[in-house]
């Protein structure tokens, strides 16, 4: 695997890689992989004649400072973990080589409510940040694929639309969450959690798959306040919001005969650490 930190040096390798014919899968990463990353670097291998993964910790999604600073950063290891997935080319810049003089490139894209709603209401500009460095790294790779985890469900479907409105050329693929065997979705984030905070954790996931049994029992608000005490059960977690939303417009879901199909989607705080997680219903 070659690691680039320029975009020029990146652009030149992949012009040469384009130029043998080889279709180009992406996989862009804050880093601190884990097996989560790991199987969307698999499916881009097994998709494509050359795969690219970036990693860049992007300050201006980070509406909350400290997030930034305590992000886990460990770009020898992950190194080894890309090497071992099959990954050909890691970009990793600096923050100067994506913003130089501290401009940021524009995204002229109206979501709608898509970057509104849920983690847009609580992280205020957070996928703003993601759209605009998503658009410079694609701009810079260039992919016929990239691929994006539905662990992120919102961020998925914010990059989804942010491609069809700028016809950009390249397909993004969802793929399925990565989970710990006792069903804790896999996150970096959960580096940061004590053992105690640990074992409490997959608590989460629990709901969200009793949440999923009792779809169309009752109306959906409903079973969003059942899921809300369910999870306030255990006093280290702090509900930020649980929704049950429409799939693709992401707004409240009215009643369970919405074509589009629905998605349980939730924050919650444990201890310092603000975990995400989401169940697709009736799938
Ligand atoms: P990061 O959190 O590093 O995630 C990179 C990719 O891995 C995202 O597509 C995310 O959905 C996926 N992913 C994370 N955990 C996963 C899991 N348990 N199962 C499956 N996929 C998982 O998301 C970002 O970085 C950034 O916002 C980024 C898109 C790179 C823009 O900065």
């Amino acid at each position: 695997m070659v690691t680039c930190t320029t975009v020029e040096h990146t652009r030149k390798l992949l012009q040469s890689v384009r130029k043998m014919g080889k279709s180009i899968g992406y996989v862009p990463t804050m880093g601190a992989l884990h097996e989560g990353h790991l199987q969307l670097i698999r499916s881009s291998v097994a998709g494509n004649g050359f795969t690219t993964c970036s990693i860049f910790v992007n300050p201006i999604q980070f509406n909350n400072p400290d997030d930034l600073v305590k992000y886990p950063r460990t770009l020898e290891k992950d190194k080894e973990l890309l090497e071992g997935a099959g990954c050909d080319l890691l970009f990793a810049p600096p923050v100067e080589e994506m913003y130089p003089g501290g401009e940021k490139p524009e995204v002229n894209v109206d979501f709608g409510v898509l970057d509104k709603v849920m983690e847009g209401k609580f992280r205020p500009g957070h996928f703003h940040g993601v759209a605009v460095v998503v658009k410079r790294l694609f701009d810079i790779i260039e992919p016929g694929k990239a691929y994006f985890g539905k662990k992120d469900f919102q961020q998925l479907g914010v990059v989804s639309h942010m491609v069809h409105a700028l016809k950009l050329p390249l397909e993004i693929v969802p793929c399925e969450t990565v989970r710990e065997s006792d069903g804790l979705a896999m996150s970096s984030r959960n580096t940061r959690l004590t053992i105690a905070e640990r074992a409490i954790a997959p608590y989460i996931y629990k709901v969200l798959k009793m949440t999923h049994e009792k779809s169309g029992s009752m109306p959906p608000r409903e079973l969003e306040e059942w899921a809300i005490r369910k999870i306030g059960e255990k006093p280290e977690l702090r509900v930020e919001y649980f929704e049950i939303c429409n799939r693709e417009t992401l707004l409240p879901l009215g009643d369970w005969n919405e074509p589009e199909g629905a998605a349980a989607c939730t924050a919650v705080f444990l201890g310092d650490v603000r975990l995400i997680d989401n169940i697709e219903l009736f799938s």
